[in-house]
């Protein structure tokens, strides 16, 4: 068995060997020699090297054809005379679309299916043409012009006389067409054998016949079919290898890389997943960002290696305006991005834009990715949130959770058997923390055969199941991707015999190594075999489960212990033949797909689904929750949690977390207790833990510690409502819950880079502690107009400065920004769910003008009911000393006994001298207190409906 340096894989390795690896626990650091670097990538490397300014492209403006909402026109490689078709598509919501496809393609590309990643295919609008002769043609629609030059092409987006978006400007095109392998006389045998021979050594000889295939057809000079041009051929083109595996690349190369500038632009953002700042950084001295979905063991913080999860969308960001950019394909991507200076007097002629002036920044960027097609999204804008609301039209927003996904999970690898549950999960009501879901790992199973329980641990796992739901509580288990290759495992035989699991080069089942052992796959790119798997998720496919029990798909990069890259081989084959490589990035969405439809499915269309995926794509945010993987007990990597969850709020990708107090490691307990707090306010809050580490449930730990853990649980729980609204709202808009400060402060270029502080919405702003031994943090609230009020403390800060914040072990810096209003349940329950009744306080942060606003979104907190108009959504308003509670959606209507119990008004400078409330019940008089030192305003029990429309007066 080749042995792999994954740590979990301990299963299946002798004993001495677990000692060694778990007392090598202590030095975390990535094998860097599992994966690729560019260098040892054959499209990375020959895309990376083209040459800027030398490009070989022409649009041949004869061939164009105008349309009413787009053009295509013919682009020629003046090179290899090989041409292609640009069609360039206006798109309604003030998104352009570009998609370069082979004209006369020997074979078809991979495209992936409109619906699962494009919702639909995208509504095009009218464009117009505003010039054209011989050397260029300019179209235009909305405020934007899409300027194309023939020769060499070059395509700019010019926004009001404004350029933003510069496309081959660098020159750095290059698609490799589908050719023929053209076969050198003679030798083609016997270099066939010299590249066999080493495939038995280790990794390092491997490493060698890389750079053996530099000679690899090298005698075709004189091959005059350009068409077939052995000429430009370059090793890796036909097959690599990388440490023991060959990967075969029977269609040859077919990378594509396109350069895009940003002028104007200082800041770009988005491309996630990796471990590295929020504020891309320039890849000049490393390898480019890399796309590809990977199970990294033990990844390291601050580079730009992939991670589990990619989405190839990026975000420009400057004061004037945003810009987002999605380039949809499903293959390995890198991108290289350099902060530039803006050649001003290149730009003023294509554009009626005036050279001259200060300089002007510019972010070049180059993107390639190994096969697929062109086909590039611009999302011009122009606010942040507008380019929210484009990516959401395209890829879809994130489908709102029920509500116990937005609590507290309670997680590790693993919890061992039924009393171990019962134990944890009293332990929680013993120590009087909420929490609403445990989580099973892999070794609840019967030999890692999914959807199978050990009974001898788990013996009446439906009646587990029942025990904790009786609390309102839920359950999650694991179910990875990797079907045991056992023929007395019925999804193995299904499997098997239907012809489900992705083959290998040679058509036969893969087969590879995962927590099972011998593994084969199942091929979910199939919507037959996605079908057969929303099957597997009904109660009477997976046995002992219950309509409580929801899931976790890990491992689905997918991870293959003994395969490339610890992944699948890229010239394995998917449904239609289409290889691994064209599909690696999205295989593992299609199986949190699959079994999110299959868990709505069980419940007739009725219940929302939860499921967390490891792995993701664009798209991803419609089918459930991801997070950040393997992350380790450090310090660092709390620390990192905040950019790389911006990112992927950024990405659409709202509903994520990172592993609360590190996977690997045993985080100590000040680490552990600031984890918690910091997760309180991510989207995805679960504690989580590797097998080998010491338990961390929080009663394990010191009574300090443990009263901290137990605030920061109760302090999401009690923000529950505003979490769900936010959700809610996002669902609609596109816009992400955890927002990185710029998209809240635009214009404030000081903001830019900052990732160590983030709003929750418009209206909290945190800033959590991540560092060792804090006394004390530095938050910049932004804006001199602009108002901030402790959310413990009430008190006021203004915007527009660095302000040091004290803190203890129990302080969380959690500021209620002026101008909103939240709606806070503050009687903690058990679950999330016992409250759904509970009554609610309003906290009315005043802005500088006395003003304030916000939203309370309630429905049934788990069902479909919404979608036909099941829910309530309030405004309230705050202004002219008058809170008004409205309804903000007349579509929805929903009954809840929820009332008002408190409203809290803060900033406001003077006593009233009496409240009244009105609604139309008549006119009641409040009590209320006032509190001078602190500017606040107490109103007590209003004590009506919070669905009933009112106004509180205060005189
Ligand atoms: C890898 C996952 O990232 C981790 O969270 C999980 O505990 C192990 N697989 C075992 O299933």
């Amino acid at each position: 068995m080749a042995l792999n340096n994954k740590r979990g894989h301990m299963a299946y390795l002798q004993p001495s060997l677990v000692l060694l690896l778990t007392l090598s626990l202590s030095t975390i650091a990535v094998d860097r020699g599992n994966f690729k670097t560019c260098d040892q990538s054959g499209f990375c490397k020959r895309q990376r090297a083209t040459e800027p300014n030398k490009s070989p492209y022409v649009a041949v403006l004869s061939s164009i054809n105008i349309q009413p909402t787009q053009l295509s026109v013919q682009l020629l490689n003046k090179n290899t005379n090989v041409r292609l078709n640009l069609q360039v598509i206006a798109i309604k919501g003030n998104i352009a679309r570009l998609r370069v496809t082979e004209t006369n393609p020997l074979k078809p590309r991979y495209e992936i299916p409109v619906g699962d990643v494009l919702v639909d295919e995208p509504v095009q609008q009218g464009l117009e043409v505003l010039s054209k002769d011989s050397k260029s043609v300019t179209v235009g629609f909305l405020d934007n012009k899409i300027a194309i030059q023939s020769d060499p092409f070059r395509i700019d987006f010019i926004v009001r006389g404004e350029p933003v978006l510069s496309v081959n400007s660098r020159g750095l095109m290059n698609f490799e067409h589908i050719r023929e392998k053209a076969q050198p006389p003679e030798k083609a045998g016997e270099e066939e054998e010299k590249k066999e021979e080493p495939k038995e050594g280790d990794g390092e000889e491997q490493e060698e016949v890389l750079d053996d295939d530099d000679d690899d057809d090298d005698d075709d000079d004189n091959n005059d079919d350009k068409n077939n041009d052995a000429e430009g051929e370059e090793p890796g083109m036909w097959e690599e290898t990388f440490k023991t595996h060959k990967d075969t690349k029977p269609l040859g190369p077919e990378s594509i890389g396109l350069d895009f500038s940003f002028p104007g632009f200082e800041h770009v953002y988005g491309i996630p997943e990796h471990a590295d700042t929020l504020a891309l950084k320039s890849t000049t001295s490393t390898d480019p960002y890399r796309l590809y979905n990977l199970d990294v063991f033990e990844y390291e913080l601050d580079n730009p290696m992939a991670l589990y999860g990619a989405v190839p969308y990026m975000i420009a960001h400057n004061e004037k305006r945003t810009v987002g950019l999605f380039w949809l394909n499903a293959a390995e991507m890198w991108v290289d991005i350099t902060s530039v200076t803006a050649d001003k007097n290149v730009l003023s002629k294509m554009v009626d834009f005036v050279a001259g002036g200060d300089e002007m920044p510019q972010i070049d960027t180059h993107w390639f990715a190994e096969s697929g097609i062109i086909d590039v999204f611009v999302l011009l804008g122009p606010s942040a949130n507008e380019v929210f609301k484009q990516y959401a039209s395209l890829t879809g927003t994130t489908a709102l959770p029920p509500l116990f996904s937005l609590a507290y999970h309670q997680s590790r690898w693993n919890y061992n058997d039924q009393d171990d549950v019962r134990n944890v999960d009293a332990g929680f009501d013993a120590n009087n923390i909420p929490y609403d879901v445990i989580w099973l790992d892999i070794e609840h199973t019967d030999g890692k055969r999914y959807f199978t329980w050990d009974t001898g641990r788990f013996p009446e796992s439906a009646e587990m199941i029942k025990n904790i739901s009786s609390k309102g509580r839920k359950m999650v288990t694991i179910i990875d991707p990797h079907i045991k290759r056992d023929s007395n495992y019925k999804i193995h035989q299904e499997a098997e015999a239907k012809g489900y699991y992705v083959k290998n080069k040679d058509g036969n089942d893969y087969d590879g190594w995962c927590w099972p052992g011998s593994s084969s796959w199942l091929d979910y790119t199939n919507p037959e075999i996605r079908d057969y798997w929303v099957e597997k998720m009904s109660l009477e496919e997976y046995q002992g489960s219950t309509l409580d029990l929801y899931t976790w798909n890990d491992m689905n990069e997918p991870s293959v212990f003994n395969g490339p890259e610890i992944t699948m081989h890229k010239d394995a084959l998917h449904f239609n033949n289409w290889e691994h490589r064209d599909v690696h990035n999205i295989y593992g969405m299609y199986q949190q797909m699959a079994t999110a439809l299959g868990q709505v499915k069980r419940s007739q269309g009725k219940l929302r689904p939860f499921v967390l995926s490891r792995a993701f794509f664009a798209g991803t945010q419609r089918w459930g929750a991801v997070w950040t993987g393997d992350n380790t007990g450090e310090w660092g990597h709390l620390k990192a949690s905040n950019p790389m969850l911006l990112s992927l709020n950024l990405a659409g990708i709202t509903f994520s977390g990172a592993d609360v107090g590190g996977f690997f490691k045993n985080p100590d307990t000040e680490l552990l207790t600031r984890w918690y707090q910091a997760a309180a306010y991510q989207p995805f809050f679960r504690a989580h833990a590797h097998i080998d580490t010491p338990r961390r449930e929080p009663w394990l730990k010191p009574a300090e510690h443990l009263d901290a853990i137990r605030e920061a649980i109760k302090a999401r729980y009690v923000l529950l409502p505003y979490w769900y609204t936010l959700f809610y709202l996002s669902e609609t808009s596109g816009a992400p819950v955890m927002r990185p400060m710029w998209v809240e402060f635009p214009g404030d270029k000081s903001v830019f880079s900052i990732e160590d502080q983030y709003m929750v919405g418009s209206g909290l702003l945190v800033r959590p502690v991540t560092e060792q031994g804090a006394v004390g943090v530095t938050v910049y609230f932004p804006g001199t107009d602009q108002v901030y009020y402790d959310a413990d403390t009430y008190k006021a800060f203004p915007g527009g400065q660095n302000t040091y914040i004290p803190v203890t072990l129990n302080k969380i810096p959690v500021f209620y920004r002026g101008g909103n209003i939240i709606a806070r349940k503050e009687r903690v329950r058990r679950s999330s769910i016992l409250g759904r009744l509970d009554p609610y306080t309003l906290v009315i942060a005043l802005n500088k003008q006395g003003r304030a606003s916000g939203d309370l979104y309630i429905d049934d907190y788990q069902s479909f009911s919404y979608k036909n108009g099941e829910f309530i959504h309030r405004k309230f308003t705050f202004e002219n000393n008058k809170l008004t509670n409205s309804n903000a959606d007349s579509s929805g209507s929903f009954e809840t006994a929820s009332w008002l119990e408190r409203v809290r008004i803060v900033g406001l400078n003077r006593r009233p001298s009496k409240i009244q409330i009105t609604s139309s019940s008549g006119t009641t008089e409040l009590e209320f207190k006032y509190d001078n030192n602190n500017d606040m305003l107490t109103i007590r029990k209003p004590s009506i409906n919070i669905a009933q429309d009112f106004t509180i007066t205060l005189q």
